[in-house]
């Protein structure tokens, strides 16, 4: 007899979630704690959009430690109305609508960072229901304060110690988000307290591998260049549903030359790390757009077979990056030039595990040109601090993997009075990638008033949602849809796709 599997390895194989790495916004880098506000938020959100952002596939926004609820006395968690007037359902309504999702922040122990906001500890149901309820999508639970750190009276720390405490707490709030039963993105904050990479899988969907990339407002190249090195190291633990995440990019920030803000980014596609920009939007060169939404870099970090790639070889001060296999059978290769002179590399197809007599074609991902086929390898010249960016492939074509937009997550109904009545509305999503998708499957498990059927139109496919009232009483209503899909080249699961329908139904008079 087989042995009976306990709790799934990895949480994201029953959730969907997170399938690529997470992709989006949050203030603090950028920002700290000031002016975190509704206004921002709403702010950034039109940003997103209106850059190309949204469509390049930067889905998950919200505040990060934004002062945004406090605890009442009786314990539950209240939106802070003075920053965030429409409450914090309001705010994650707003973001839902316009087709994105909404990303909150708290913390493991009693407070969080600053002490500006509870913390979940001894609250953890209660909390997690509230985030549920709040509509959150996307889940950062910080590690401050927490018993496990105020257990330590010396500030030498005690591995063993802190890997028990985390690993327990973080536990219990993926049972407590079980519990409330909202499908959530959840995003540890240990910075690497308790080897999260090691573990985590089953707990959450991505964990911070290193302490904070920057100070808010100051991004730092050399603090970078470390957290990449511990990151490097821990390519084994991530895959689909599981990342290690080296922290919010710095992009688009003051003090970073336009070199460095595309290898920094180059570096995030290759290692497979969430892509949550942390910049301020409202304020963008052309270039920093151009690096964020730069499709071909994305369609690496977005590979559906999701491998981190490393360093295989160092020429002086330039690193050759490989090992990232993608789904159509091409490899992501970087030429990263950490020094200050002009480095010239030679990639072999050794290298990259192929065979010297092979013929490949090179796709630049930053000058968008391909050559080939190249026999044996290639030569590459890197400027200092710069970054070549590579896919090379047995094809000329060089097809991107989906990503998925959408017109919008939340659909709303009323119905104006009792009886029976239909009610219609859709929701539409379409596939950036260069293949069409298979349609759409809805889960089973809708409320008996809610149908959904899903037609294709080339990339797009429309979810038309029918609401029939026969038999309801005066009251609201509310249902999560989930669909699946599977990547047409690969075959492997997409990440889920999941939206609120809510319907009320208006009293007699
Ligand atoms: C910690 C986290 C940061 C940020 C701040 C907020 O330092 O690592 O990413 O969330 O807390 O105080």
């Amino acid at each position: 007899m087989r042995a009976q599997s306990q709790a799934p390895k990895v949480r994201a194989a029953e959730d969907g979630l997170a399938l690529t790495p997470p992709m989006g916004w949050y203030p603090w880098n950028e920002f700290g704690q000031e002016p975190q506000n509704e206004k921002l938020i709403k702010e950034t959100v039109d940003a997103l959009i209106s850059s190309g952002m949204k469509d390049a596939g930067y889905v998950y926004v919200g505040p990060d430690e934004g002062i945004c609820f406090s605890r009442d006395a009786d314990g539950k968690l209240t939106s802070n109305l003075a920053r965030y007037p429409s409450g914090l359902r309001g705010l994650g309504d707003y973001i839902h609508q316009r087709g994105l999702k909404y990303a909150l922040y708290t913390d493991a122990g009693a407070r969080t960072c600053s002490k500006a906001m509870p913390g979940t500890e001894d609250h953890e149901f209660e909390d997690m229901a509230a985030f549920a309820a709040w509509r959150t999508d996307y889940l950062k639970v910080d590690w401050c304060w927490s018993a496990g750190l105020a257990h330590h009276s010396s500030p030498v720390r005690n591995v063993a110690h802190d890997q028990v405490d985390v690993t327990a707490a973080y536990a219990k709030l993926r049972d407590a988000q079980l519990a409330a039963g909202r499908p959530i993105v959840f995003s540890l904050c240990s910075w690497g307290v308790g080897e999260p990479w090691k573990w985590a899988a089953s707990v959450g969907h991505l964990w911070r591998t290193t302490g904070d990339i920057a100070a808010p407002g100051k991004a730092n190249w050399s603090t970078a260049m470390k957290n990449t090195a511990a990151n490097e190291k821990l390519n084994a633990a991530a895959g689909p549903g599981h990342w290690n995440d080296p922290d919010l990019l710095i992009n688009g920030m003051g003090g970073l030359s336009e070199t460095q803000n595309r290898s920094f980014f180059s570096l995030w596609c290759m290692m497979a790390a969430p892509l949550m920009a942390s910049n301020d939007l409202r304020r963008m060169t052309v270039s920093t757009i151009q690096t964020l939404t730069n499709r071909e870099a994305i369609a690496i970090n977005q590979d559906p077979l999701g491998i981190q790639g490393h360093i295989v070889r160092r020429e002086g001060q330039a690193e050759i990056w490989a090992g990232k296999r993608l789904f159509d059978g091409s490899q992501a290769v970087l030429v990263f030039n950490s020094g200050t002179a002009p480095a010239e590399v030679q990639v072999t197809w050794p290298d990259i595990g192929g065979t010297e007599s092979a013929a490949l074609y090179v796709r630049d991902v930053w000058t968008h040109r391909t050559t080939g086929p190249h026999r044996g390898g290639l030569t590459v010249t890197v400027p200092a601090s710069d970054a070549t960016l590579l896919r090379i492939s047995k094809s000329r074509a060089f097809p991107a993997p989906p990503v998925i937009v959408a017109d919008s997550y939340w659909l709303s109904f009323r119905a104006p009075r009792p009886g029976p009545q239909r009610l219609k509305g859709a929701i539409t999503v379409k596939s950036t990638g260069s293949n069409e998708l298979p349609m759409w499957k809805v889960h089973s498990g809708l409320p008996a008033w809610l149908s959904v059927t899903v037609t294709k139109h080339g990339k797009s496919q429309t979810l038309a949602n029918t609401v029939s009232t026969a038999g309801l009483v005066k009251g609201l209503y509310h249902a999560v849809v989930r669909a699946d899909n599977i990547e047409p080249v690969s075959g492997l699961p997409m990440s889920a796709l999941y939206y609120d329908v809510d319907l009320a139904v208006a009293g007699a008079e």
